[in-house]
């Protein structure tokens, strides 16, 4: 057995952290560069970390401007305000979105701008050669699992692309879990980013480059979406259910960002090329359809999954994965995720051209291989 395991320095993981903030976030830096989402400035979140920093004599400039996807200019303009405050650590507070445009600005700080340079196919092949500043992430979605990873994903609206600069080096210094972040998000986004930590375990779990630790972890996640994304959705203030979803958020960022993802993934990418929503409506209507494409060729591929789902034992073979793709079917119908594409008003033609789209790192973890044509076949299922 062979594997690499990589995870950020440290993780504290504890409901009410924000006010303890000043204890945890001590000692990595002087000057602040704080990436927060709009939405922590105007329920008081933003205040509390203020009044800490304030409390340790922490000097800090915010950088409020996330709004939606990330994008190329939000990753400039946040590293430029930074380098003239001379900021020596980053910290975001928010969704996959905040996260992923400050742990950009960590590296691009130190490196040198502008962020496209050192994106995936569409920059210059520009490295992070320098150690990027330390980078502190406090998830406030329970979904993505960025505040774990080594990459972030950015866009640019006027170039439409999404692309990924990906380096160990960018793996956040220090996580802080605060479950009761989430508890102010709305339905709408607990279920989109619910079920994106669905798919990342289920997808790290099925990846052909799963290790025993992503494997074990990945199912625990699994588990726990399972149990309390539908209780997430139904009642915000279930702090329960919150705890339960950050960590399998977490669980599902670690393993998939050690073991790889699947083809919910490379489809979900596909859509996001020609429509504008979120990543995980993409990945969520998507991911029954291809746990059913990858039971075809192996059956018995999620029977732990479904006893999991279940709590029960099935006497044949086969009978696990069925019960688990009908859970995730009915777990996407009771928190509004769609059955198919119909609502993006997609014609064959998209569809195919989708099919020929989703290849990429995502795509190559999944454990059935098929071609454009045979893809785009699973996309015309959904229009
Ligand atoms: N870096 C990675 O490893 C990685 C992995 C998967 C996805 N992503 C990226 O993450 C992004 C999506 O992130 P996301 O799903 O977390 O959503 P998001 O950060 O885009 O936030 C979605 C919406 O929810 C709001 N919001 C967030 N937390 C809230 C809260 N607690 N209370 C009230 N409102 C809240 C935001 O203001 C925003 O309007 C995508 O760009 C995706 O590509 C990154
Ligand atoms: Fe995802």
């Amino acid at each position: 057995m062979e594997f690499n395991f990589i995870a950020p320095s440290k993780t504290v993981f504890k409901s009410g952290a924000l006010e303890e903030i000043g204890k945890y976030i001590d000692g990595y830096g002087k000057r602040f560069l704080i990436v927060i989402d709009p939405a922590f400035e105007q329920n008081g979140t933003l205040g509390v970390v203020k009044s800490r920093l304030d409390e340790l004599g922490l000097a800090y400039t915010c950088y409020l401007g996330v709004v939606g996807e990330p994008d190329v200019s939000y990753v400039d303009d946040a590293s430029l305000q930074a380098q003239e405050f001379g900021c020596d650590v980053v910290l975001s507070i928010g969704g996959g979105s905040c996260i992923d445009v400050g742990k950009a600005s960590a590296g691009v700080i130190t490196n040198g701008l502008p962020i496209k340079d050192y994106l995936e196919y569409v920059g210059t092949g520009r490295k992070v050669e320098k150690p990027p500043l330390p980078f502190i992430a406090m998830p406030t979605t329970a979904g993505t699992g960025a505040e774990v990873t080594k990459l972030a994903v950015i866009g640019s609206k006027k170039e439409k692309f999404k692309r990924s600069i990906r380096d160990d080096q960018l793996i956040a210094n220090l996580c802080i879990i605060d479950p009761k972040l989430c508890a102010s998000a709305p339905p709408k986004v607990t279920a989109i980013a619910g079920i994106d930590a669905m798919a990342h375990n289920m997808e790290a779990y099925t990846s052909v480059k799963a290790t025993p630790l992503t494997k074990n972890m990945a199912l625990s996640g699994i588990a726990l979406a399972g149990k309390y994304l539908k209780r997430a959705y139904d009642n915000g203030s279930d702090l329960e259910a919150r705890e339960g979803m950050s960590m399998s958020a977490y669980t599902g960022g670690l393993s998939f960002s050690n073991s790889g993802l699947g083809a919910a993934h490379g489809m979900g990418m596909a859509i996001n090329i020609y429509y504008p929503v979120p990543h995980g409506f993409g990945v969520g209507v998507t991911l029954p359809y291809v746990m059913e494409v990858n039971a075809n060729a192996n059956p018995t591929l999620y029977d732990e999954v479904g006893e999991l789902f279940a709590g029960r034992r099935f006497g044949k073979p086969g009978d696990g994965s069925a019960y688990a793709i009908e859970f995730i079917r009915k777990l996407n119908a009771g928190i509004g995720i769609p059955v198919n594409l119909k609502e993006l008003g997609a014609d064959r033609e998209t569809a195919l051209l989708m099919g020929e789209k989703c290849f990429g790192t995502s795509m190559s973890g999944n454990p059935v291989q098929l071609d454009g044509k045979a893809w785009g076949e699973v996309f015309l299922k959904m229009i």
